[in-house]
């Protein structure tokens, strides 16, 4: 098994849950994470896989340009802190059936364990990463980032709104998510409904907000997927403290100086969002 975890996917994956669990964005069993593998991956991860796999369930919703995939998941009611110390019984690998519509685990998630109560938005966001990357994307990660969790208590739940004080109060916002924030709004988690929603957002956006929960982001490795939680995140930080002076704010990044920093990095501003 130690051979499993050193398969490159898996000791990203596992870092990464520890990683975010060192930022402190996974209270309790708060967060998930899954990773579309690729046949190498599924290839080096095979002959571990359960000689008998277990039976399909149904998601409730459906993609068809993920039948046959593989994905590594969290389990549903896990703790991040805990998969270091114990990736199968945390973490599992499930198959998709030929339909895109049930997933069957194949490997980990000893005990009765169950993937994360949020796989249906996770399948339904690499749906349209896959899409809107010509397949280069396959990292889904929702963390409970705390200040991204507390400015959707001050500020107007839409994406404009939202991405200009990020892309303001950190230099280098405009260049890693140009396109800004999607932003849904409260929403019951774990169900088709804000898996919907999600993957709604995720067809412009690399990340989406949701109001008083947390941050779900994508990537095509684990380092950018990371990478980009913790630039929304730390600007958001920086906004809260901002605001937590209580003094006016006298200046910041102006629109033309954000056109500035994009013209220079090569990249195409969400202009909609710029006055
Ligand atoms: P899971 O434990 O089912 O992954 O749920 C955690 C969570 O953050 C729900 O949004
Ligand atoms: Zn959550």
């Amino acid at each position: 098994m130690n051979e499993l975890y050193q398969v490159p996917a898996m000791a990203g994956f596992i870092r990464m849950c520890d990683d975010g669990w060192q930022q402190g964005w996974h209270e309790r069993n708060g967060g998930n994470l899954t990773y579309r593998m690729t046949e190498e991956d599924v290839a080096a991860c095979r002959p571990y896989f359960d000689a008998q796999p277990r039976p399909w369930v149904k998601m409730g919703v459906q993609a068809k340009n993920l039948a046959g995939e593989y994905f590594i998941t969290t389990g549903s009611g896990k703790y991040f802190r805990n998969v270091i110390l114990d990736p199968a019984a945390n973490i599992g690998i499930v198959e998709i059936n030929d339909e895109g519509d049930s997933w069957r685990i194949v490997w980990g998630l000893e005990n009765g364990a169950k993937p994360t109560s949020e796989f249906p938005s996770h399948f339904m966001n690499h749906s349209v990463r896959k899409e809107a990357t010509n397949g280069a994307n396959r990292v889904i990660y929702h963390c409970h980032a705390t200040n991204v969790i507390a400015l959707t208590y001050v500020l107007p739940l839409n994406d404009r709104d939202f991405t200009r004080p990020l892309w303001q109060s950190a230099t280098e916002c405009p260049v890693v998510f140009p396109e800004g924030v999607g932003v849904c709004p409260w929403m019951v988690p774990g169900g088709a409904a804000i898996a919907m929603a999600t993957s709604e957002k995720m067809k412009t956006y690399q990340a989406a907000v949701w109001a008083q929960h947390g941050l779900f982001v994508s990537g095509p490795d684990y380092d950018t997927a990371f990478g980009l939680a913790h630039t929304i995140e730390k600007s958001a930080e920086i906004y809260v403290k901002v605001l937590s002076t209580g003094r006016p704010i006298l200046q910041t990044i102006t629109d033309d100086a954000l056109r500035a920093i994009a013209h220079d990095f090569g990249v195409q501003l969400n202009e909609a969002f710029l006055d």
